[in-house]
């Protein structure tokens, strides 16, 4: 309605509101190097084909005479309301595509009241990107540090800074191959765009000063060194359960066994997400995993979803699958690009207003009515 009425005073929306659209938009404002890196997947793209194929393959039956006029997305995660089923997903280096970087992000998403989750790659610190939220809510995404100390510290930061949930990134132990980057031979974080929290942090500082002649390019290269290698357990959660005392979730579980093991390890929830298709080239679409795991332990854990969502319609569908609330990827960075905070903001109400609108003429007034019958097999 808002957009009709500026409509008729000459106003048209800041960019488009096609929500599929917003790459496109973006290859006009960003450096070829930043929109390769965003837009970007592993290998042949394959995974990213397989996220988008699987919505496609799942159809939503409108129902009629349902009395959808007055709707609620409210959500309820971890005890606290949301306005809606929607969450930002970590997405490191942001000052590639604005120079606001995260400090915008954290602002459009405390707006709405969606919860920000901060990368450990961020370009902007813990702290500086606590106070720009506000009173918004706010997760932290860990990458795994390999040293004690310095996870001890990062994620102690996190805590004091009033981050919530910690979201414990798994899938990304080495940078899968890359060729949009290879080929332009470009890392942001060899180019210091996502070393904002490893240079403020007072451990990796202290690990950096028993080897006083390395230079910047080295630190770098040793925070980068920081979450490689595979030398981690399921056993070792209990680490971070000990150092952590609200909800973690890990991120990028893919099968029901992983799952499983998650609820035994004693985590408070899933995000069943492929990376947005950026590191395991021909694997499943994410949301092909989705319904399986949600059956398996959603009475356990908060099962959350990413990787391919684009519009209302996709977050509805895999609410329905199972999902208790979804991340968005690269659309709200795409809008970060176009328009810095305002496009953050714009992509994210475009979302949550298409959400709204697809929810009540497929005649339901909230997500709590949506299960598979929702939907049917194209
Ligand atoms: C990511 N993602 C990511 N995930 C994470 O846990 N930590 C991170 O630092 C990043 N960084 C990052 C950078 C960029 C440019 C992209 C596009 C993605 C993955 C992200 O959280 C999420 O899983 C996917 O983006 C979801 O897929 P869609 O919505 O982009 O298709």
């Amino acid at each position: 309605n808002e957009i009709y009425l500026q409509g008729l005073a000459g106003n048209k929306p800041p960019f488009t509101t096609d929500l599929t659209a917003l790459e496109d938009a973006a290859a006009a404002v960003l450096t070829p190097e930043a929109l390769g890196y965003v837009a970007g997947g592993a290998g042949s793209g394959a995974t990213m084909r397989a996220n988008r194929e699987a919505f496609d393959r799942w159809r939503i039956v409108p129902r009629m005479l349902t009395d959808a006029t007055d709707r609620d997305l409210t959500t309820t995660l971890f005890g606290n309301d949301l306005p809606a089923p929607v969450l930002l997903a970590p997405v490191g280096v942001q000052s590639i595509v604005h120079p606001d970087a995260e400090l915008a992000t954290a602002r459009a998403a405390a707006g709405l009241g969606l919860p920000m989750i901060l990368s450990t790659a961020a370009s902007r610190t813990i702290e500086d990107v606590a106070e720009a939220s506000g009173a918004g809510p706010r997760w932290f995404q860990l990458y795994w540090p390999n040293h004690p100390d310095v996870c001890a510290s990062i994620v102690g930061r996190a805590r004091k800074a009033g981050y919530t949930a910690l979201v414990v990134t798994l899938d990304t132990w080495t940078l899968a191959w890359r060729p949009q980057d290879l080929d332009r031979a470009y890392l942001p974080f060899i180019r210091n765009e996502g070393t904002a929290i490893a240079m403020s942090d007072p451990a990796f500082r202290a690990l950096l000063a028993k080897s006083p002649e390395e230079d910047e390019q080295m630190a770098l290269l040793q925070w980068v060194g920081m979450f490689t290698g595979t030398d981690k357990s399921w056993q070792q959660l209990a680490v971070l359960r000990d150092l952590w005392d609200g909800p973690i979730l890990l991120k990028g579980i893919q099968h029901v066994d992983d799952a499983r093991r998650a609820a035994d390890a004693g985590m408070d929830g899933v995000v069943v997400s492929n990376h947005g298709g950026r590191q395991v080239d021909g694997a499943l679409g994410a949301l092909e995993a989705l319904p399986g795991i949600a059956q398996a332990v959603g009475d356990r854990l908060a099962v959350l979803f990413d990787s391919g969502v684009r519009t209302g319609a996709d977050v509805l569908k895999a609410l329905a699958l199972g999902a208790k609330a979804v991340l968005l990827g690269r659309p709200y960075v795409y809008g970060l690009g176009l328009g810095g905070e305002d496009g953050v903001r714009h992509v994210l109400r475009s979302l949550l207003a298409e959400l709204d609108l697809t929810l009540g003429l497929a005649g339901h007034r909230s997500p709590a009515t949506l299960s598979p019958e929702v939907l049917v097999r194209a």
